[in-house]
């Protein structure tokens, strides 16, 4: 019938005008910086970022994170390869003379046919807050010595800077991207470590000598300022046709987390607060659906924030929520569906991410209008919505990823595979600036960049204006 023709035409060229105009005001910048593809390759064993300190028994893989949920506390790690030899730290503030002592655990545990050196863990608690303290671990003629600066007592005004840091592996780019951010003028106080550490997933049976070697390497670093861990893919390590039935074993046997001082009952899903930060980690690959251990302390956590005093909320999970790469697209659909809601309800500031091997930003979006009948299941614009930044492009043997959906979506503002590492720097209760440095620029440059309003302080700025 002519009229529906007519009637099918004009919807037809409707239809074009829309996408067209979509189209046009597609999402923000997809880079055109012009990578080689080649995938970098593992630094060998006999590297020297690998070299096994000279003394028996000498301490090795030390590391550091925080050890309470307020930041006086420390957890100092490492590993003696010949034997279980002590457990004791002895640290002394600089300015002071008397040395103190803790005595920490030692753990094993076996991986196939692979039996790991001695772990050690020690806990101490009731630092003095923005002091600097030496510390020893060792005995004999293997004594090793180094030295950390504790954070700022909490509070609402109080800078901080933090560096962001994933998927970072143990290959030559690996190495660029931990020198570009020891080297960053903007100097970084502690990682947020976004998921996947060492790939020795990668090898047969996961060979876990490159846990130990991922751990020598990155020692320059996390012997001196906290590493805040989140567990990725690779830290699943299961491996059931060879017996290996305990997902994370490797990991949560090396890499201790205070996740008992923030009530949590899992070392996978924890908070601290640091500075003027309220940091949230959850687990992308631990059960998250209603009801299940993850999800309840997250309910019981999030009201217990007070934006009072750590205005900065922020989320570290793996695996991206947001994220316009065609590889792993969609894989934190579902975890979106659960949880952005509460993101978007309790004001996170920043959902920091990894997985994706690349670097993203979008902008303040939510996706949360969506019941099972209306329809509404597109991204907006929301002023009072958290930003999602992945940083997944630390360096490892993957390589970079490339393929990028297309037209950029609009919820994505900035999208670059480059190597990198991120700062996210706190300034006040109202201000933090984000940057993010790639491996091929100099050290000061900046790729993309971001000023960060506080969630918490904009919102009840704009209560107040609307109430006049
Ligand atoms: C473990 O088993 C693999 C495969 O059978 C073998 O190549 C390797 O040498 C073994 N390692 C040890 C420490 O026995
Ligand atoms: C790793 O980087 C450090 C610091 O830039 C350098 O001294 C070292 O030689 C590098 N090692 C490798 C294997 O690239
Ligand atoms: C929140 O923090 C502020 C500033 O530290 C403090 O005055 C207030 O009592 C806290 N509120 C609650 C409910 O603990
Ligand atoms: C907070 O920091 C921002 C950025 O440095 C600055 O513009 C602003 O004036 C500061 N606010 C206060 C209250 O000092
Ligand atoms: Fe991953």
């Amino acid at each position: 019938m002519g009229t529906n023709r007519v009637g099918v035409g004009s919807v037809y060229l409707l239809a074009c005008l829309i996408l067209g105009a979509l189209r046009s005001c597609n999402g923000g910048i997809s880079s055109s910086y012009a990578r080689s593809n080649s995938i970098s390759a593992d630094m060998p064993l006999n590297s020297d970022v690998f070299a096994v300190p000279p003394g028996y028994n000498s301490p090795q893989q030390v590391h550091i994170t925080q050890g309470d949920h307020e930041g006086k506390g420390v957890i100092i790690s490492w590993v003696t390869p010949d034997e279980p030899g002590s457990s004791e730290v002895i640290y002394w503030a600089e300015n002071s003379e008397l040395k103190k002592h803790a005595v920490g655990t030692v753990v094993t545990y076996k991986y196939y046919n692979y039996s790991s050196p001695y772990i050690h863990h020690c806990t101490i608690k009731n630092l003095e807050y923005d002091t600097k303290y030496f510390y020893e671990v060792g005995i004999g003629n293997a004594k090793r010595q180094f030295w950390f600066i504790t954070p700022p007592e909490v509070g609402p005004d109080v800078p901080y800077t933090f560096g962001l840091i994933g998927d970072l592996g143990q290959t030559f780019d690996s190495n660029r991207t931990l020198t570009h951010y020891e080297s960053n003028p903007a100097k970084g106080k502690a990682v947020l470590f976004v998921g996947d550490l060492s790939y020795a997933d990668a090898y047969p049976l996961h060979d876990n000598n490159r846990w130990d070697s991922w751990a020598r390497f990155v020692e320059r670093s996390v012997a001196y300022q906290p590493w805040i861990w989140s567990a990725g893919n690779h830290e699943i390590d299961f491996l059931p046709e060879y017996g290996e039935t305990e997902p994370f074993k490797p990991y949560t046997h090396r890499y201790y987390v205070p996740y008992k001082s923030s009530g949590s009952t899992s070392p996978l899903w924890y908070s601290i607060k640091r500075a003027s930060a309220y940091i949230i980690v959850m687990s992308s690959y631990s059960a998250y659906g209603m009801y299940t251990p993850q999800y309840k302390w997250l309910m019981s956590e999030l009201p217990k924030v007070n934006r009072s005093e750590t205005p900065w909320l922020i989320v570290v999970m793996h695996c991206p929520l947001y994220s316009s790469y065609v590889h792993h697209y969609m894989e934190g659909e579902t975890m979106r569906v659960m949880y952005e809601q509460y993101f978007v309800q309790y004001k996170v500031d920043v959902v920091f991410s990894g997985h994706v091997h690349a670097y993203e930003r979008t902008g303040r979006v939510s996706n949360i209008a969506y019941n099972i009948e209306n329809g509404l299941c597109t991204p907006r614009n929301d002023g009072l919505a958290p930003v999602y930044i992945t940083i997944g492009d630390g360096g490892n043997q993957e390589g970079l990823l490339y393929e990028m959906v297309d037209p950029q979506p609009r919820y994505s503002a900035y999208r670059e595979p480059s190597y990198g590492h991120g700062i996210f720097d706190i300034k006040n209760k109202t201000h933090a600036y984000f940057a993010w440095h790639r491996n091929q620029d100099g050290y000061a440059v900046e790729g993309d960049s971001l000023w960060f309003e506080n969630l918490y302080w904009k919102s009840s700025q704009d209560s107040l204006s609307t109430s006049f």
